[in-house]
């Protein structure tokens, strides 16, 4: 998905393989978002490595949303969405552009580095919920998408 530049932090530049796993992620995010939509209290979207919200892609001009915005852009949204972010730089611009493209989304930011940050939500989202999590804990590679559910 293109966007355009807003200036505001981006990180690193990413490789053109970026593009494929985020039609990855968002094909099994709308299978989940859509699949379970109406049959838990709460669906939710965790991402522990989610990035500012926009990538350039190296070696061209282009610019393309990350995978939060993908994710908030869903035919059928998540109910929660948990961005987590180690750079406070990323997290404050991913939080300035997720409030411009999806306003009234339900979303939590945490600054932090993943490991710890997953082992607290996720005893909170145990103790808590009765809903279903979509989660998304591998960095630059889609090597661990995994879903955890309590009734
Ligand atoms: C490649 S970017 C993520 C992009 C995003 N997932 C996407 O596809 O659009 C990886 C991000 O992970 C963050 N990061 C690296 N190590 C981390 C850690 N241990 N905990 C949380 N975030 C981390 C980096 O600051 C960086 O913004």
């Amino acid at each position: 998905m293109d966007v355009d530049d807003d200036g505001l932090f981006r990180g690193k530049d990413v490789g053109k393989q970026a593009e494929e796993k985020h039609a990855i992620v968002s094909f099994y995010a709308k299978l989940f978002s859509t699949g379970m939509k109406g049959k838990w209290d709460e669906r939710v979207y965790i991402e522990l490595y989610a990035g500012s919200g926009h990538s350039k892609i190296r070696d061209t001009s282009r610019i393309i949303a990350g995978s939060p915005l993908q994710a908030l852009a869903l035919e059928h949204p998540f109910d929660k969405y948990i961005f987590c972010e180690t750079n406070p730089k990323a997290l404050d611009a991913l939080r300035a552009r997720v409030e411009r493209a999806a306003p009234s989304a339900n979303v939590s930011y945490i600054e932090g580095i993943a490991i710890k940050t997953s082992a607290k939500f996720c005893l909170r989202f145990r103790l808590t919920l009765r809903g279903i999590a979509f989660y998304l804990c591998a960095s630059s590679t889609l090597t661990t998408l995994e879903s955890s559910s309590k009734r």
